[in-house]
């Protein structure tokens, strides 16, 4: 597990997130074997990792970090031995109840779906005194960063909080250390006030003098910066200047930024070169033989509308059967959140619908389409490089970094079919076919001009939409955020 030193040493840049840059498991002879977290985050801190100074203040998500953390003074993880290029990491273990009703409840099931407009409103949301029980664990989870945050900062440090699960820190904090420099940034979009709106006013107003505890709030696409600000007038009555994009809380001022992110390119093609890919890609493409090949790579998330992308595949094949079996579509719908109910749901009725399709279409020698849950990045990464058409059709998305790397690893040119409400159609609308992601019929014609794009104009789409996925890599986007500090 690495060496244990009870020093806490203060460090000048700190990171704050629910999900670290590692995490651990336990081998059967009751060793724990360590592994390197993936991710924008993890590739953007690299550039500030060598720093010897940077903390990265994560919570302990599973009983494998639990017992990690329990071995290691302060719950600090040493460098030593992991690669994480110098950043020292310290894992909070919070009780597991309130980091269940954090997590689970306030964080996944309240607002990622508020932010992400996922509400079946007839039935939910519903704000009883259970949820204000829930909310208080939001309040400790919170707290519990403020501290490891506070206590582990130099003086004058710049600390980047990061996302929805973290909105109270920035105020936590200031109150005790007004020396910080703050910043708070989100993946994820934000509500425009008619959907915010519906959270219990005063937590409302919390979660944004939350978040204006900053001194620097930043976000994927001008889009979800814009309903930030709306809703800080809205809730808060805050002074807004749109010339500036700032928020004057009694004096002090708060900067709203844009930063985007785009995919890590060298990292993804180092990885992309591996023999594990090479292995998968031989395999995937004995699997697709000479059919045209549509792809998607998600976590099996609400958001992510993969029953909805099915049903325009399924309307594809009806409305265009000159297609039948001459494509497969592969969907990779890998586990996430298995605590939410509505998830474990919405993993069925993927499953369902999957199988719903291939009853009906297919025959002795074709499998319409090829479902598979079980995560294999190497997997992923080999289907980006021999996918004709890649389908990202979220309801709403921060960014979509799919969308980006699915392009940079094309190998023969892909056709991207893109929701307009994800933040990456501001950086690839041009080159992609955008689809509104209700719109079943549309993203069934959207998959059929893709696929009969002649093959030099795809190429030459596909080169520039791998130009512009790169153009933030991750290391500039988290250098962003510290000069915003400035
Ligand atoms: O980008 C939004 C985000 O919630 C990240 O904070 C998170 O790491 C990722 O999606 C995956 O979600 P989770 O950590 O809940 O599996």
């Amino acid at each position: 597990t690495g060496e244990v030193d009870d020093q806490v040493d203060k460090a000048q840049i700190l990171v704050a997130s629910n999900r670290g840059p590692v995490s651990f498991s336990v081998d059967d002879d009751g060793s724990l074997r360590f592994r390197r977290g993936g991710g924008g985050l993890v590739s953007g801190l690299s550039s500030v990792a060598g720093d010897a100074d940077t903390l990265w203040v994560c919570a302990a998500l599973s009983d494998a970090d639990r017992k990690a953390v329990s071995e290691s003074p302060e719950g600090r993880i040493d460098q030593a031995g992991f690669d994480l290029g110098g950043a020292r990491v310290r894992m909070i273990d919070i009780p597991a109840a309130t980091f269940a009703n954090a997590y689970n409840s306030v964080a996944n099931s309240t607002l990622w779906f508020v932010h992400h407009m996922l509400y079946d409103t007839p039935n939910k949301p519903l704000f009883d005194a259970g949820f204000r029980t829930e909310w208080d664990d939001y309040r400790a989870y919170n707290a519990a960063f403020a501290e490891a945050l506070v206590t582990g900062a130099a003086d004058g440090a710049k600390v980047a909080v990061q996302d929805y699960h973290l909105a109270l820190v920035p105020r936590m904090m200031r109150g005790r250390r007004p020396d910080l420099r703050i910043a708070h940034f989100s993946h994820t979009p934000w509500a425009p006030p008619e959907y915010f709106r519906m959270l219990p006013a005063d937590i409302g107003r919390e979660l944004l003098e939350g978040m204006l505890g900053a001194d620097h709030v930043g976000f994927l696409s001008r889009r979800w910066a814009d309903a930030f600000l709306r809703c800080c007038e809205t809730f808060l009555r805050a002074d807004v200047n749109w010339d500036n994009r700032t928020v004057d809380c009694g004096g002090r001022i708060v900067r709203v930024g844009v930063h985007g992110l785009g995919a890590d390119a060298e990292g993804l093609r180092a990885r992309a070169a591996a023999e594990d890919v090479a292995e998968r890609r031989a395999a995937l493409r004995e699997m697709v033989g000479d059919r045209r090949l549509i792809l998607r790579v998600d976590r099996t998330e609400l958001s992510k509308n993969i029953v909805r992308g099915l049903a325009a595949y399924r309307e594809l094949l009806v409305k265009r059967p000159e297609w039948r079996e001459r494509v497969t579509h592969l969907a990779f719908a890998y586990p996430s959140r298995g605590d939410v109910p509505e998830y474990r749901a919405y993993t069925e009725s993927v499953r369902r619908l999957a199988e719903e399709i291939n009853a009906e279409f297919g025959t002795d020698d074709w499998t319409p389409v090829v479902l598979e849950v079980n995560d294999d990045y190497a997997r992923s990464l080999a289907s980006y490089q021999i996918a004709d058409v890649l389908l990202v059709n979220p309801i709403r998305d921060g960014m979509n970094l799919v969308a980006k790397e699915g392009p940079v690893l094309s190998q023969e040119g892909c056709a991207l079919v893109l929701s307009t409400e994800a933040g990456a159609a501001d950086d690839l609308g041009r080159d992609a076919i955008l689809v509104n992601p209700y719109d079943v019929s549309e993203t069934a014609e959207a998959l059929h001009t893709a696929l009969s794009m002649p093959d030099a104009e795809r190429r030459e789409r596909c080169t520039r939409l791998a130009e512009a996925a790169v153009a933030l890599p991750p290391q500039r986007w988290f250098a962003d955020q510290l000069r915003a500090l400035v």
